[in-house]
């Protein structure tokens, strides 16, 4: 790829012989003759790199660097000095430009600058590629997952203590670990702690590590897990499950960044990230003097929500369109389709499990019906209950299971469910349950075939 080079001067000679140098070495140049034209330039063509002149008519060339840091902090910028103004080029490269040429210049120092400018903007690239691979592990094109994205983004070079905060089965990992890959301590390690999995009179040794004999069963001296996160991120899952004693410990670390493993002396120092998740209410925790307020507050330094399935507005057909690929891939066969009827199931569903529950729900399908057109009537039945359920139960804003329907499908479905309801009733006595809707027996036999409800 040919690299675009934009030359920002004001001076007609300069913008002529950088054009010379840096075209005969093969790159494309553009040039701009005042700030504002550099900046509309950026806009867009997209250079890879610029040669920017300190004093311009108009915008300075101060303020042009300060702008395109702002907006486009991964294209490198090269600063055109004289030699009354080498002071605010050396203050440039503070404020973010990659480096700066005095005039008047030599191809050589051009040239060299030009070559690695473009490959630093190459390396700036590629990291921004992978960053926001990172991020879209973490699927949905819901407006608010897509701001979740963003603040993961911004949030995550920072080094502040995140708090994760969202129902059972969201995503509160994902982001975890989204989190410490897109921060300055992702070469170091990410060590995980389930609270919530860790008996009381065990979570301090576990955090903490202990020495020998200083408890039962503690035969040998362990390491903790905040020592093995030392420099990289340590992920407190469920913190919402751990006891006063560790809570009160946490809280010292953070504080102090010390503590005494159990049964030592030693005071352990530790360079840790701190980054909790719990779908608990952790101010009401509080209230009931089950949680340390104050260990919250140095906690939620940012707390980052993850929203519940059921809110993120055509989730759920992207998720599972993915997961429907994901799992046919992984054991080897086609991919079941899905009918506009089951997905409408699939979307007014509450998701309790989130997408868990989602993942599980697919998972199941792939491999009992691979190939196939998968039905309402092939699905679980707490989902394909939810016609039935929106009938009989109070109605759940935005949940009308029929929206979209064709007239027969939404006949279809209730029949199925009111079928099925006495079918069950009657302990699949089909003589019984086509007494009780008032039907012949063998319409009844042929209304559960016709609905695909045999199995049942
Ligand atoms: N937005 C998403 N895109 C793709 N996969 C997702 C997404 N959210 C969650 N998952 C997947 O769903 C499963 C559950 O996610 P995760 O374990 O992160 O949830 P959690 O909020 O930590 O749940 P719990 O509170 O039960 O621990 C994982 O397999 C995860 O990969
Ligand atoms: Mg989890």
């Amino acid at each position: 790829m040919t690299e675009r080079i934009l030359v920002v001067d004001d001076e007609q000679d300069i913008r002529h012989s950088l054009e010379i140098v840096l075209g005969g070495a093969g790159y494309q140049v553009i040039c701009a003759k005042d700030g504002e034209e550099a900046l509309a330039v950026v806009e867009a063509e997209r250079p890879h790199a610029v040669f920017l002149d300190i004093e311009l008519p108009k915008l300075d060339g101060m303020e042009v660097l300060r702008r395109l840091r702002a907006e486009n902090p991964d294209l490198p910028v090269v600063m055109i000095t004289g030699h009354a103004t080498i002071e605010r080029a050396v203050q440039a490269t503070r404020l973010g430009a990659y480096d700066f040429v005095e005039k008047p210049f030599s191809r050589e120092r051009i040239l060299l600058l030009a070559r690695n400018a473009t490959e630093i903007g190459k390396m700036g690239r590629e990291v921004a590629r992978l960053r926001t691979a990172e991020v879209e592990k973490l699927r949905g094109a819901c407006a608010s997952m897509r701001a979740l994205r963003e603040s993961i983004q911004r949030v995550a070079p920072t080094d502040k203590r995140v708090l994760i905060l969202g129902e059972s089965g969201t995503g509160k990992e994902l982001v975890a670990c989204a989190l410490h890959s897109l921060s300055a301590r992702s070469a170091e390690p990410f060590i995980q702690v389930n609270c919530a999995a860790i008996p009381d009179e065990l979570i301090e040794a576990e955090l903490f590590g202990a020495v020998a004999g200083a408890y039962t069963g503690a035969a040998s001296t362990r390491e903790g897990r905040f020592a093995a996160a030392d420099r990289g991120t340590l992920f407190l899952d469920e913190i919402g499950d751990m006891s006063l004693r560790a809570q009160a410990k946490v809280l010292r670390v953070l504080q102090e960044g010390a503590y005494e493993p159990v049964g030592s002396t030693r005071t352990v120092r530790v360079d840790v990230r701190v980054v909790a998740a719990t779908h608990q209410d952790l101010p009401g925790l509080v209230a009931d003097g089950l949680f340390r307020q104050d260990l919250l507050f140095r906690l939620k330094v940012i707390p980052l929500e993850v929203p519940p399935l059921r809110e993120r507005a055509g989730d759920v057909r992207l998720l599972g369109e993915h997961f429907l690929a994901a799992y046919a891939a992984r054991d080897g066969i086609v991919a079941p389709r899905l009918s506009e009827a089951s997905w409408r199931l699939l979307d007014v569903y509450t998701w309790p499990g989130n997408v868990r529950e989602l993942q599980n729900v697919i998972e199941q399908i792939v491999t009992r019906w691979p190939g196939a057109e998968v039905g309402p009537e092939d699905l679980p039945p707490e989902i394909s209950r939810g016609v039935m359920n929106s009938l009989s139960g109070p109605p759940v804003a935005g949940a009308n299971p029929y929206v979209g329907l064709r007239l027969q499908e939404a006949r279809d479905a209730v029949e199925r469910d009111v079928i099925r309801a006495a079918l069950e009733r009657h302990h699949g006595n089909v003589t019984r349950a086509a007494e009780e809707l008032g039907l012949a027996r063998t319409n009844l036999h042929k209304r559960i075939s016709a609905l695909g409800l045999g199995g049942t």
